[in-house]
């Protein structure tokens, strides 16, 4: 074991790594891979607890083994967004285990690549549930639960909303538009939910999106490989092409928007709110 594993297998911080998330609980859904994943190890290295809540408990509860490696603890719940009963368990039962729910990450989220005219009514109705009633009924849950607590400290809310858009939600152009368009749909609801309850919600509770660009994760794979499909080329070509349109000179790692999910949970970002914030290497500028 090096220097570095044994300061985090008993939760110490090392030089140079912030800890100003201390004691934070957080919630987050759809982290069993992925970003969520990125978001959850993040926040705990910085002294956060962490919920970690998917559809796939066996993901949830490895990712809960990893932040308990950095030394902070961590609950796995197996929790569907699409439905509203679920949203509240994981937030009550995150809640009674840690005290209260500082932070609630509503991740969750799923693409389906079919051209526009193709799509059914069943698609539609599947990626809405996930992506926007899964996202309306969370907030729903957290901003229950935030509001019957305590502020965080002295003039600061009572907890914090973190919810997953993406660039697709105010970016029509690209050769992926016509293949996604029930995914961009939601992710434009995505910021509509965020404004409307940060403004339900404020003072008590912060409510901002993220919105992340090109991410190399599961989704984007799956996505690469049904392109490669309809149009008839290799598995990759898509990713690259997209990728070489990156102002930054290459792709997004899960990690990197794990590190505007770190600023909104501190005390930086308590003012804050409404807020659909790109993060995707200059590739859409909006
Ligand atoms: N990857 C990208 O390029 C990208 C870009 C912009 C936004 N996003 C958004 O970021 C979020 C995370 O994406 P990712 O790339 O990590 O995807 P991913 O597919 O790697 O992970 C998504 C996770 O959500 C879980 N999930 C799906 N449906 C669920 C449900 N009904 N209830 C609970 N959990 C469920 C999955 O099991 C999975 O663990 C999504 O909302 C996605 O739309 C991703």
């Amino acid at each position: 074991m090096n220097v570095k594993n044994i300061a985090n297998a008993v939760g110490l911080s090392l030089p140079g790594q912030s800890q100003r998330l201390t004691g934070m609980n957080v919630a987050i859904t759809g982290a069993a891979q992925g970003i969520g994943r990125a978001i959850a190890l993040r926040l705990a290295s910085e002294g956060a607890n962490i919920t970690i809540s998917d559809l796939n408990l066996d993901g949830a509860e490895k990712v809960a083994e990893e932040v308990m490696a950095l030394g902070r603890s961590a609950l796995a719940v197996r929790s569907d967004v699409t439905v509203a009963s679920d949203c509240d368990n994981l937030v009550s039962i995150s809640a009674e285990h840690f005290g209260r729910l500082d932070m609630l990450v509503c991740n969750a989220g799923f693409i389906q690549v079919k051209p526009f005219l193709d799509i059914t009514p069943d698609d539609l109705d599947r990626l809405l549930s996930v992506n926007v009633k899964g996202v309306y009924f969370s907030v729903q849950a957290g901003a229950r639960q935030m509001l019957r607590q305590t502020p965080l400290g002295p003039g600061r809310p009572k907890g914090k909303i973190v919810t997953m858009s993406s660039i697709a939600a105010r970016y029509g152009a690209g050769p992926m538009a016509p293949f996604t368009a029930p995914y961009r749909a939601s992710k434009a609801a995505v910021v509509s939910i965020t404004q409307s309850a940060a403004y339900s919600f404020a003072p008590d509770i912060t409510v901002n999106a993220i919105c992340p660009g090109l991410v190399e994760t599961d989704m984007w794979k799956t996505m690469d490989k049904q392109m490669a499909a309809l149009k008839k080329q290799p598995e990759g070509e898509l990713w690259k092409q997209r990728v070489s349109a990156v102002p930054m000179g290459r792709g997004q790692t899960p990690e990197d928007v794990a590190g505007l999910a770190s600023y909104l949970a501190s005390t930086d970002a308590d003012y804050m709110t409404g807020q659909s914030i790109n993060i995707e290497g200059g590739l859409t500028m909006s």
